[in-house]
């Protein structure tokens, strides 16, 4: 016999209320902010083709080799669930030929990465990303981490921290790569299993590695830049004046890498003491995306929003969602003659704009006042025969249970100003 199960998958969530208000909080308040930047909303499909994830991320990297949720569709093409945003926008865009110069999009979707479910990590979790269009530009890089630092502003963090440094060009990663490893080789007994493994296939993972006897021989490599030209430097340089410029309070890491294959130059990574082990809250950079022959250049960067409500609930101690949802008025009703007539009433009052509810099952009046209470209505409006023939309701109000008869006119022009006092306290 199977035991039913309500519960999602694992690494899945269900959202609803009351955090759900936070979502809706987070969201619109990053719609407002993006509004200022000029960045337009793009909608992308959830679904892509396997080969769009395996071109513009890379072949070898985590995302692509363990993290992808892929399948065959019924057309037996390999499609799989989008495990970040830039490369089904980058598709998108390189499909728009000249009209995508100088884009500027935002996107808001889940993103899906079949990896081992821990704290702060999911397999459905949604980003907020943001992509500039343009070629290799200190300025423009520089304007997306300001973009970003506002955006946790706005949201209401304080204690993020932000890093940077740089990919330098394609053509110096094997460069880099080699430097990294002969730098670690006479240490190679010290480092985990893992990174054993990784010194030969995928040396820059060693630098992400959380083991502390890792993290303590990273902590001594040289940087990243020791073994990058000219050109480099120069540009990381030209992106450090323009932070100071523009007072952005970030720090250097000169042993930051990115786990996706399409940076160069500028990267950077948003860290949260509250996160614990997984303490990205965003990740950015620049990069160039090939798709089809056509080449997008660009800047990025998309914050996870689940980490984003985790780290505001700890720093603000968030009441999530207290005030939204809950109606102004509830409707009770006495006796079965006036449920009709308060269907009525309810669809005038919520015409107006005032939040209501009502129960439509006949219950009795108890239960419609344990139903108004629950609910968290200020006033509960009770409307039985005797009122409906007087043409009155009462209005009682549910926090000092005073009440008093109202004419409806006077009633809507109450529950009116009672809705702009709610709003204007949330
Ligand atoms: P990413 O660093 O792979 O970059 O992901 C960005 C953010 O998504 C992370 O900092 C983290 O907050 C969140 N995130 C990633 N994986 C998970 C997970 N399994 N559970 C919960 N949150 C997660 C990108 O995806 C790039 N596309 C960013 C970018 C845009 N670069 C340029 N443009």
């Amino acid at each position: 016999m199977t035991v039913p199960s309500f519960q999602p998958l694992q690494g899945m969530s269900d959202l609803a209320a009351p955090e759900i208000y936070l979502w809706q909080e987070v969201e619109e308040t990053a719609r407002r902010i993006l509004a200022l930047y000029h960045v337009g909303e793009v909608r992308t499909p959830i679904l892509e083709p396997t080969g769009l994830f395996v071109r513009s991320l890379g072949e070898g990297t985590d995302v692509v080799q363990k993290e992808m949720y892929t399948f065959e569709d019924r057309g037996g093409r390999q499609v799989s669930l989008r495990p970040e945003g830039t490369a089904g926008v980058i598709r998108f865009l390189a499909g728009q030929g000249d009209e995508a110069a100088g884009a500027r999009v935002y996107y808001l979707g889940p993103m899906f990465r079949a990896e081992r479910p821990q704290a702060g990590r999911r397999r459905q979790f949604h980003q907020l990303g943001v992509e500039l269009i343009g070629p290799p530009n200190p300025a423009q890089d520089v304007e997306a981490v300001a973009m970003q630092q506002h955006l946790l502003n706005a949201w209401g963090l304080h204690g993020a921290r932000i890093e940077i440094n740089t990919r330098g060009l394609p053509d110096e990663q094997d460069a880099v790569s080699a430097g990294i490893r002969r730098a670690l080789e006479p240490d190679a007994g010290r480092l985990c299993e893992d990174c054993r493994r990784r010194l030969l296939t995928n040396v820059l993972r060693v630098l992400d590695c959380k083991q502390e006897g890792c993290r303590a021989l990273v902590d001594k490599l040289p940087p990243v830049t020791d073994f990058m030209g000219q050109e480099s430097r120069a540009y990381l340089e030209e992106v450090k004046r323009l932070l100071a410029l523009m007072e952005l309070p970030v720090e250097i890491n000169p042993r930051l890498v990115r786990g996706l294959d399409y940076y160069l130059h500028t990267i950077w990574e948003i860290k949260h003491p509250a996160l614990g082990a997984q303490d990205a809250l965003s990740g950015g950079g620049r990069y160039r995306i090939e798709w089809e022959g056509a080449v997008v250049e660009g800047v990025g960067f998309a914050a996870g929003l689940e980490r984003i409500l985790t780290a505001l609930q700890q720093e603000k101690g968030h009441p999530a969602g207290t005030a939204q949802g809950r109606p102004v008025a509830w409707i009770v009703s006495q006796g079965a003659g006036t449920l009709e007539q308060n269907l009525v009433l309810a669809q005038t009052l919520r015409r107006r704009g005032v939040p209501c509810g009502l129960a439509l099952d006949g219950r009795s009046v108890k239960a419609q006042m344990r139903a108004a209470n629950r609910s968290g209505a200020a006033f509960a409006v009770i409307r039985g025969e005797l009122e409906r023939e007087k043409g009155l309701v009462v209005l009682k109000n549910m926090k000092d249970g005073t009440q008093e008869e109202l004419e409806l006119p006077a009633l809507l022009e109450r529950l009116l100003l009672a809705t702009r006092a709610e709003v204007a306290s949330t």
